[in-house]
């Protein structure tokens, strides 16, 4: 089995300028990831595989980051049982107002944790997805009080000038 934990998938190559933000944090807190484009729309073929297959090959928390008509993150929580946590990408009609109630709006039964649009979602998609591995991982715990640490340090010394 790989030792890969956490999947980063994204509905186009496009949505990587958002996504890299995730996979730099996860990155930052030495967490094994794999990252590629599956499109719920253009290879559905290929996301049905790839979910169905997450499990088997170890996967623990799933992020799906996708624009417009947001159905990737849906389409995989619908089949496989991991966590999945949706990122919407800030589109440039609407500006990710459709990708955030695609995403979110999932009728009951099947979730996606959706986090907000564009950067901030792609960050804290990363912490929540640390967040949940450090549940069985105390070192990965204290990086991530660490982490926050840093920030509440950060406030405290912040100078207006
Ligand atoms: C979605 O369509 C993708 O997640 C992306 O955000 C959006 C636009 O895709 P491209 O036309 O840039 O490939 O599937």
């Amino acid at each position: 089995m790989e030792n890969i934990k956490i999947s980063v998938v994204m509905g186009s190559s496009s949505d990587y300028a958002t996504v890299k933000e995730t996979t730099a944090l996860l990155e930052k807190f030495g967490v094994s990831f794999e990252k590629k484009v599956v499109s719920a729309h253009r290879t559905p073929e290929d996301m049905v595989d790839y979910a169905k297959n997450a499990k088997s090959r170890g996967i623990e928390v799933i992020i799906a980051a996708a624009g417009g008509a947001a159905h990737l993150p849906g389409m995989i929580a619908s089949l496989t049982t991991i966590p999945v946590i949706g990122i919407p990408i800030e589109s440039k009609t609407l500006k990710g107002i459709d990708s955030l109630l695609s995403i979110v709006q999932m009728p009951a039964g099947i979730p996606v944790l959706t986090v907000a649009i564009g950067v901030a979602g792609a960050k804290n998609a990363a912490l929540a997805a640390i967040a949940m591995l450090a549940v069985h991982d105390e070192q990965l715990a204290l990086a991530l009080q660490s982490y926050r640490n840093e920030m509440a340090d950060a406030v405290r010394g912040s100078e207006l000038i």
